[in-house]
């Protein structure tokens, strides 16, 4: 295997990307690298700091003043913030509900894209998130787009809050992922959209297992010809 290929999974909330990604990474012995954690820490320091996300000097001048790293502790993917351990508070709704706001400032996303572009440079990563194989690595050596039904993305949403004993509401699940891909679709920069080279998988009726093994045969066909 060439260990320095890249490899690029965009797709909308809740299409599996971060699960795939991260099974996908152990098997080929890569980095996963979760570009949407990056976001998301961002959007944590922004309301602890009640900086208004729709604020994008004030959210740039936060962002310079934030060390964003995922590191890998004893098997377990961290993300920190200036230090802190953020990798659970990322998660919270009040995070989830705000980030696409975030993510859509042309300077943050600029400033977040060479920051990921680095972190690929040498390669040997899976990296996820919506404008992948689009902008940060345009040069990707496989992109795959991953997707299913905004049904099945709420309902996979919903058993797993259930199965952490969190509360949950099927319907207000399906509207915020709806919303979220509304933004992130319709944001002027890096909009969330499949490349034109990178393969479509539709999850809706594939297990995880599945969706690996596919894209872990794709990755062996292109090594051969890279
Ligand atoms: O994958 P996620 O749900 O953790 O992503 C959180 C948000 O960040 C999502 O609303 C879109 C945004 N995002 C982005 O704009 N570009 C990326 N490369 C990754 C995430």
């Amino acid at each position: 295997m060439n260990t320095q290929m890249n490899i690029a999974i965009d797709g909308p909330a809740g299409a599996g990307k971060s699960t795939v990604a991260k099974l996908l990474a152990e098997k080929l012995e890569f980095v996963y690298i979760d570009t949407g954690a990056m976001y998301r820490a961002l959007t944590w320091k922004a309301i602890k700091e009640n900086v208004d996300v729709n604020d994008e000097k004030v959210l740039h001048q936060l962002l310079k003043e934030c060390d964003i790293a995922l590191v890998n502790e004893s098997g377990h993917s961290l993300v920190k913030l200036n230090g802190q351990d953020v990798t659970e508070e990322i998660r919270n709704a009040s995070v989830t509900n705000n980030v696409s706001y975030v993510a859509k400032h042309p300077l943050i996303r600029k400033e977040m894209v060479s920051k990921q572009q680095l972190l690929a440079a040498n390669g040997g990563t899976v990296m996820d998130g919506r404008d992948i194989g689009t902008a940060v690595l345009p040069e990707a050596n496989v992109k795959i787009f991953l997707t299913a039904s905004v049904e099945e993305r709420a309902k996979r949403r919903h058993e797993e809050n259930i199965s952490k004993g969190m509360s949950s509401d099927l319907v207000k699940l399906k509207e915020d992922i709806a919303k979220r891909d509304q933004i992130d679709s319709e944001r002027d920069v890096a909009p969330l959209k499949q490349a034109e080279d990178a393969i479509v998988l539709d999850s809706t009726s594939m297990s995880i297992e599945e969706v690996v093994e596919n894209i872990y045969g794709v990755i062996v066909e292109r090594d051969g010809t890279v």
